[in-house]
């Protein structure tokens, strides 16, 4: 048989991180002694607690669909994490668990953008927004952000990039791949545009607990006249180190999220019902497992960050947010794709370069530090070897 496909599906590439993650895994395969920086997986258990909970659930037959938008306790549990966190009020049915964040950002995406629409994307940026946009029939339109200025987001760079088709902007902070935590007047910048122009804003704040120093997460829907044009995505993957469990929720206005609904019944039913008594085990118990993570995250972006600065070539600042280290890796003359095929072919080290993020990512690597210090540090020695032997 001739099998024909979707073009909005043929328009897609696989993700290129679970491609670097499946390199790896196939070089381990094959007995070889690899270190993979290459996704975005927490090193750390799931805390004990929030296993338990779970884990009493199944055993008490918890085992069944739930509500559709999440159990009820689960959302009043995110509506008073929101309050209390990100300063935005919103009630229980205003929010929808969903497995993954990645869910939740697709449901959204599917629900508000129209084939031909606009959806503004900061380059660098994760590497699923532009796919998901194109699989809804909108256009990815990427808004280059400049290594020279920090990745930071100016009204100026928004700006040429608007259109009458316009219609999104997809923001992530604290972010990746870049690490950065955006600043209260780059939200500013966002908010002004978004106002001015009528555009809605996915917020993926993912990564929110993971910041560092005296870095601040800011939440865009707090700003004056946002609330009503957000999309507010969060999940529980990288706070609590639960990618498994597949838990993640968005936010919204209740008729963006009455719309929302209708494709999250239909496509998924509901986010995982013990997966769901976890989360709220998490959010009601202690908060110290995402500090002692923090911590851990915290040494070793200083010992990323002070590594790669001693490998000729390499520029790496320091990352203020997420798990991830970019450095730039112009001074060594190679594409990000050449180095990160030089990394695990003869140092045996998986990274994601940074072409994969966006034009804008080329001239860089992304490397995960969600891993052991000792890898992280072996890691760095074998880059470093790799890159002197050229
Ligand atoms: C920026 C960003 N958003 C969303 C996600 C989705 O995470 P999950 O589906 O595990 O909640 C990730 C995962 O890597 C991410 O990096």
């Amino acid at each position: 048989m001739e099998y024909r496909f979707a073009r909005r599906v043929l328009a897609i590439e696989p993700s290129p991180t679970v491609a670097v993650s499946d390199r790896a895994r196939q070089l381990r395969a094959a007995g070889q002694d690899v270190i993979d920086l290459g996704g975005g997986d927490p090193d750390f258990p799931t805390p004990p607690h929030i296993v338990e909970a779970a884990a009493a659930a199944m055993a008490a037959g918890d085992t069944h669909y739930v509500a559709s938008p999440g159990i009820v306790e689960l959302r009043r549990a995110i509506a008073d994490k929101l309050r209390a966190d990100n300063g935005v009020a919103y009630d229980p049915d205003e929010i929808i668990v969903t497995p993954g964040g990645k869910a939740a950002i697709y449901a959204a995406i599917v629900t508000l953008i129209d084939r031909g629409d606009e959806v503004l994307i900061l380059d660098p940026g994760w590497v699923s927004y532009a796919p998901e946009v194109t699989l809804a029939e909108g256009v990815p339109v990427r808004v280059p952000l400049a290594a020279e200025e920090g990745f930071a987001i100016t009204a100026e760079r928004l700006r040429p990039h608007l259109t009458a088709r316009t219609r999104a902007l997809i923001l992530s902070t604290p972010n990746n791949p870049t690490g950065r935590v955006a600043t209260h007047a780059e939200l500013e910048a966002v908010a002004a545009v978004a106002r001015e122009r009528d555009l809605l804003v996915l917020s993926d704040e993912i990564y929110e607990k993971l910041v560092y120093d005296d870095a601040l997460h800011l939440s865009i829907a707090a700003l004056p006249g946002m609330r009503e044009r957000t999309i507010t995505l969060n999940g529980f993957s990288k706070a609590y180190a639960m990618t498994g469990w597949r838990l993640g929720y968005l936010a919204a206005p209740a008729p963006i999220v009455k719309q929302i609904l209708k494709v999250h019944s239909h496509s998924v039913t509901c986010a995982a019902s013990f997966s769901q008594r976890g989360a709220v085990a998490a959010l009601a118990g202690p908060q110290e497992p995402i500090a002692a993570m923090v911590a851990a995250y915290d040494r070793r972006r200083h010992l990323v960050r002070d590594g790669l600065n001693a490998i000729p070539g390499v520029r790496c600042p320091l990352p203020e947010g997420a798990f991830y280290a970019f450095p730039d890796i112009r001074g060594t003359g190679l594409s990000s794709a050449a180095c990160a095929e030089l990394l695990i072919e003869r140092a045996r080290v998986a990274v994601t370069p940074g072409e994969a993020f966006g034009a804008a990512g080329e001239g860089h690597i992304r490397l995960s530090f969600a891993t052991s210090d000792e890898l992280l540090a072996g890691a760095i020695e074998r880059i470093g070897a790799a890159l002197a032997a050229r």
